[in-house]
């Protein structure tokens, strides 16, 4: 069973929508450690209450990458092959994403490449546009820019409002997040460029 390290820093909605496909059955692999950046973050505390191993390293004073080498170690201790980032607010150095080649996931809550960074919902909402939505792609060393894997797109109706708006991402990005997890540990695919390819 292929073992996850899930990474967040807040609430951690798409982490449990995660574990709940888990639980389910839907997607065949363990969550063998959350980390957080945050002691407060509730993710974690729900992840302790599924009876998971937590960690949030100390990250005061800290640079970047000696920071992350620390999650790089707590990660493989735990013997993690599929890193997924679940509102996980750090940029990640470089040496980490070096450290699990094509096998770190994000979801961010916009039709990338738009609006990337913080947000995104209530910069979509604020530009105007009449479509948003979500994207799963790999992480590479740029931030929200990675191959993509899924999108969901979510209109943009009359009488939304930016948080209106976020909930319906939000429950799409729980869709498609678990879904895209299921896909690539259970299908064929490759990157080809920036196009990640499912082959039958
Ligand atoms: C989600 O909307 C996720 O897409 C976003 O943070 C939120 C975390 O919610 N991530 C990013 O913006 C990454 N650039 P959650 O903690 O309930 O999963």
């Amino acid at each position: 069973m292929t073992r996850l390290g899930v990474l967040l820093s807040g609430r951690g909605s798409n982490f449990q929508a995660i574990a709940e496909s888990i639980s389910a059955g839907r997607i065949s692999a363990g969550i063998a450690v959350v980390i957080g950046n945050r002691a407060d973050a509730p993710g974690l505390a729900a992840a302790r209450e599924r009876g998971l191993t937590t960690i949030c390293p100390p990250s005061k004073g800290l640079d970047r990458e000696t920071y992350d080498r620390q999650l790089i170690a707590a990660l493989r201790e735990h013997g993690v092959e599929w890193v997924v980032l679940a509102g996980y607010m750090r940029i990640l150095s470089a040496e980490f994403i070096r450290a699990f080649p094509r096998r770190i996931l994000n979801i961010h809550p916009s039709l990338l490449p738009a609006f990337p960074g913080l947000d995104a919902q209530h910069q979509a909402f604020d530009y105007g546009v009449k479509l948003s939505g979500c994207t799963v792609h790999f992480v590479d060393e740029h931030l929200d820019h990675g191959p993509i894997v899924t999108q969901a797109m979510v209109p943009v109706d009359p009488d939304d409002t930016a948080d209106s708006l976020a909930a319906r991402i939000l429950a799409e990005e729980h869709r498609i997040y678990s879904e895209s997890l299921r896909r690539l540990l259970t299908e064929d695919w490759r990157i080809d460029g920036r196009r990640v390819v499912f082959t039958p």
